[in-house]
């Protein structure tokens, strides 16, 4: 039997370069080799978006982003967190097997904790309890399901390990095999994406590329990349160019060599390689652009598709957690 890939995505806001090719590409691309599991990881979201309007929509767009880029809902499961209420009362059983001290070393609250002590807060200020016992819920997620391998970026790595350290403590309790101990996924080739800036590419730099707008507004962002200020006639240094690491990503061997090769003789302006870039992208979102669009501007076949993947996933989740129960001796 294929081996099972599960990943949650954070309907966090408008999704941009980076979380295509570092995260939405590589995700998509295991359906080939593994049975998949997609879901929309609203209840993590909740922890920092607390505008409904707002969470509403990314949801949907999300939701709209993976159809756009080729999810199969034939073929994966799709469906939305907060659906499956199984998540949250395998959630429950989970924290009560969860050393406090194995939260505490969790990098996102260790961060939390380190930014208030450097401003001079208390350790907890704007901490809450979403944030503190996040990792249990995205264990939950992921146990739920029996998911051997968890793709996620390198920042997530932690969570799985936690997920598994738990499932563990579990199994060795009740002398079971019933948690499948999950493997982290990471995909080595996947380096930081970067964005106009320079910096990593990130909503929280305001330097993104969105991957939805529109040609005109999509050519000026392009605009927007710092470069040098050498004049065209000079050589360049491909490597250290922001315009070419992005263009790169979007293309084929031979036409990274031959691309590569323009910049080192000179004769290509920052003027002609932004617009090479957008040429390509454009080419490559031209089509999910248009699919996307046409997703929001129906929102109810959206969830119909998502109505779809939350039967057959709580059909699974449901048999799954009857089976920990009666481990545990609730039933
Ligand atoms: P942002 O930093 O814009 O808030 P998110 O944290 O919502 O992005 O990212 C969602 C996913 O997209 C992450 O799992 C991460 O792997 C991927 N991702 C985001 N930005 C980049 C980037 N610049 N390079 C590579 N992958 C990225
Ligand atoms: N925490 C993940 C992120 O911030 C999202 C997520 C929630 C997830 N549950 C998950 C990822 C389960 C993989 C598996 O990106």
């Amino acid at each position: 039997m294929a081996l099972r890939a599960l990943t949650g995505i954070k309907p966090t806001g408008e999704p941009h370069v980076g979380n295509w090719l570092g995260a939405i590409k590589p995700a998509l691309a295991l359906a080939s080799a593994y049975e998949t599991y997609y879901f929309i990881a609203d209840y993590h979201a909740l922890n920092i978006i607390y505008d409904a309007e707002a969470l509403r929509r990314n949801t949907l767009s999300i939701a709209a982003t993976y159809l756009a880029f080729g999810l199969d809902p034939q073929r994966s499961i799709f469906y939305r967190q907060s659906e499956i209420p199984e998540v949250f009362e395998l959630a429950w059983i989970l924290a009560c097997f969860t050393p406090k001290g194995l939260m505490n070393r969790a990098h996102s609250y260790k961060d939390n904790v380190a930014k208030n002590l450097e401003a001079g807060k208390d350790p907890d200020h704007n901490i809450n309890m979403g944030l503190y016992s996040y990792p249990i819920l995205m264990a939950a997620d992921i146990l739920i399901f029996s998911a051997n391998v968890v793709p996620v970026g390198a920042d997530q790595k932690q969570h799985v390990e936690i997920a598994r350290d738990i499932a563990e403590r579990i199994n060795h309790n009740y002398k079971t095999g019933l948690f499948v101990l999950p493997e982290p996924k990471i995909d080595e080739h996947v380096k930081t994406i970067v964005g106009l800036d320079g910096r990593k590419m990130s909503k929280s730099y305001d330097n993104t590329i969105p991957l939805f707008l529109d040609e005109k507004p999509l050519l000026k962002r392009i605009n927007q990349i710092v470069t040098n200020s050498q004049n065209p006639e000079e050589p360049k240094d491909p490597d250290l160019s922001s315009v070419f690491n992005l263009h790169k990503l979007i293309l084929s061997e031979s036409e990274e060599s031959e691309l590569r090769s323009r910049y080192q003789v000179g004769g290509l302006g920052w003027g002609q390689a932004k617009k090479n870039y957008f040429e390509a992208l454009n080419a490559q979102l031209q089509g999910p652009r248009k699919e996307y669009q046409r997703l929001m501007a129906d929102p109810g076949s959206l969830q119909t598709v998502l109505a779809q993947g939350r039967d057959k996933a709580r059909a699974q989740a449901s048999v799954f957690l009857e089976k920990v129960r009666s481990t545990i001796g609730i039933r």
